[in-house]
């Protein structure tokens, strides 16, 4: 066992080292004012101050979720959600079907397989736009309980039709389950208008926040579901619990006080631009890294057409590989963004286009791409990246 060997017992170690630039597809950089806010005393968490804390965060976050539902807070990470929306809807009876097209709508599989939930698959081609006709047509041939989609797939960077999909079950018991982890914020959500019956997400991507803080909305449809039984066994996760606390302005277990009160500071943030102007600015800047890439070289991945505005999918040119990219971008530039741990491990690198970013953010990813591709064995015209996201933006 290694002993722990104090470093200072006065100071704050650093975790990162000068330079550091988080230009993942999530956790994303923390805005000072957030992270001040999350750093303040820790009040009684259930106390009026914090009772007045849930009250504004889910006025704040009702606008971005597109809902009137309540929104409820856990301390997870965005899998725990997932699984938390999967417990509370699928009894040991009741068949799920699972959209996927990437690692995150796989990940809902190997969940339902682990609690035990019935699941059949229609398997996207990472990459490629959701065939909205085969899903209703596996719809079709048999009640199932809920479909189960990821909003934006932060694995290969295409984004979902929740509306369309929502259509498809509207009228017709079948509930709507997705996961917005990495979209919320980002890119546009209309919960009740499309139909989403639950909808979970987490604080570490486009809301600006440090990871710890999930959320869940549920529609009234969904709690007929939830209230009539037929869910698998849970405790931490049963949402009727969360709900119950949040009719009191509570939750149910200590909640992640700090997060929450950074989480307000994000949320004014949003507001204080205006959510239009939010996701306009991820759509753009989104664009602009495309443009840029483009100009060196970087297409992106997959033939979709519905691409994310919240992470950006290069496609690495052969013979290079993906984790060497990202290693370079690090040692040098203190960059670090994302390769992949799947299937596409080598083959793509991932960039976060979400949160606090602007246009500089997105010169600079190209600027430190310019200067680490040529080393690599790939030729590009030096500054050719950056133009073309001037001139797009511009
Ligand atoms: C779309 C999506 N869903 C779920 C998750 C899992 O979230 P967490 O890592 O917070 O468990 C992620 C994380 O990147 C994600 O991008």
């Amino acid at each position: 066992m290694e002993r722990f060997d104090p470093m200072s017992s006065t100071q704050i170690q650093p975790l990162a080292p000068d330079g550091y630039r988080l230009r993942l597809p999530g956790p994303t950089f923390v805005p000072e004012r957030v992270l001040q806010a999350g750093a303040q005393l820790v009040v009684n968490h259930r106390g009026p101050e914090f009772r007045a804390a849930l009250v504004r965060a889910e006025a704040g976050l009702q606008p971005i979720l597109g809902t009137r539902n309540r929104i409820l807070f856990y301390a997870a990470s965005g899998s725990g959600m997932m699984e938390a929306a999967i417990v509370n809807v699928a009894g040991p009876g009741d068949e799920l079907l699972i959209v996927t097209h990437g690692q995150f709508g796989e990940r809902f599989t190997t969940i339902a397989q682990a609690v035990g939930a019935k699941a059949d698959v229609i398997a996207t081609p990472w990459g490629e736009d959701i065939d909205i006709d085969a899903v209703q047509a596996r719809l079709r041939e048999k009640p199932y309980r809920a479909m189960v989609v990821v909003h934006n797939e932060s694995s290969t960077g295409i984004v979902a039709d929740l509306a369309s999909l929502g259509a498809l079950v509207r009228n017709s018991p079948t509930l709507l389950v997705v996961d917005s982890v990495s979209g919320l914020g980002g890119i546009e959500m209309k919960q009740d208008e499309w139909g989403v019956d639950i909808l979970v997400s987490a604080s570490q991507k486009a809301l600006m926040c440090p990871p710890g803080l999930g959320l869940a909305s549920i529609s009234p449809k969904a709690w007929d579901v939830i209230n009539g039984g037929g869910r698998l066994p849970s405790f931490y996760w049963d949402f009727r619990r969360a709900q119950a606390s949040a009719e009191k302005g509570e939750t149910p277990f200590t909640p992640a006080v700090g997060l929450v009160a950074g989480l307000l500071e994000a949320l004014d943030m949003i507001h204080a631009e205006g959510l239009p102007q939010v996701l306009a600015r991820h759509t753009r800047l989104a664009n602009a890294l495309r443009a840029g890439g483009a100009a060196i070289g970087l297409s992106d991945f997959g033939t979709g057409k519905r691409k994310s505005a919240t992470v950006v999918v290069f496609d690495v040119p052969a013979p290079l590989d993906g984790a060497v990219i990202v290693r370079e971008l690090y040692q040098r530039h203190r960059t670090v963004i994302a390769g992949a741990r799947n299937r596409l491990s080598g083959k793509v690198i991932r960039i976060g286009t979400m949160g606090a970013i602007d246009a500089d953010t997105i010169y600079t990813d190209l600027a430190h791409l310019e200067n680490v591709l040529p080393d690599l064995g790939h030729a590009l015209t030096a500054g050719a990246g950056v133009a073309a996201a001037k001139a797009y933006l511009e």
